[in-house]
């Protein structure tokens, strides 16, 4: 499903990533592991066509980069909300984004992370949990092919962050969307993962 070759991005003299080889077959929920700084986030943007690479490139299933972001969704480490549009109206502005038009999925996705009780309500007055998963939502409401998770519960509590980690484990066996997840806990990867990918920073 995504293919990373021989991938260099360079930030002026510093190669950030230097060459990366790899392969996320479908299905798979790849966490990538590393210290702060070794490219975690650099690499989700390749993928995501969000950055383009200094050499090499990622493809999405088969498709390169430039046209590959319509096959995946982006889920950042704080949930960007339009904190004018309630909760099921944030997620229907990804349909809207994406397609055109929104639709009655909307509502269900927002039932399957727990919160269609709250639909109505407006960021302002969610928790920081519940924004959370309004974001994952409104990533999952357009059925990505590519789910591309950059640190997403680690604002979160203790609790919290279990709770979501399990939703987020049922959600991805249910739909066999496959995940590249990252984050910097290791324990949170060993309950994630079907596989690691450990960057090193490079001087
Ligand atoms: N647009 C940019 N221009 C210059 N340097 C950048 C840019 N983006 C990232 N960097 C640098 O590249 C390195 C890797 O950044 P990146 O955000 O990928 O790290 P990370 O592994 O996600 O770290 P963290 O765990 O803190 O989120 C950092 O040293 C960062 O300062
Ligand atoms: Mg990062």
């Amino acid at each position: 499903m995504i293919e990373v070759r021989d991938l260099v991005v360079r930030f002026g003299d510093r190669a950030v990533l230097d060459r990366l080889t790899f392969t996320v077959v479908q299905g798979e929920l790849l966490c990538v592991l590393g210290a702060s700084g070794s490219g975690k986030t650099t690499l989700l943007r390749a993928i995501g066509g969000l950055l383009r690479p200094t050499a090499g490139e990622a493809r999405i299933g088969g498709e390169p980069a430039e046209s590959a972001w319509r096959r995946c969704a982006y889920v950042f480490q704080a949930p960007r909300l339009v904190p004018w549009r309630t909760a099921l109206g944030n997620v229907r502005l990804a349909q809207e984004l994406r397609s055109g038009r929104a639709n009655g999925e909307a509502l269900r996705y927002l039932d399957m992370v727990g919160l269609a009780a709250l639909a109505d309500r407006y960021p302002a007055v969610l928790s920081g949990g519940e924004r959370q998963r309004v974001a994952l939502a409104r990533a999952l409401v357009v059925e990505p092919d590519v789910l591309l998770m950059d640190e997403p519960f680690s604002a979160l509590d203790q609790a919290t962050r279990a709770r979501l980690r399990d939703e987020l484990l049922r959600i991805w066996r249910e739909h066999k969307r496959t995940i590249v997840f990252v984050t910097h806990d290791k324990a949170e990867a060993a309950a994630l993962a079907t596989r690691q990918l450990v960057l090193t920073k490079r001087a």
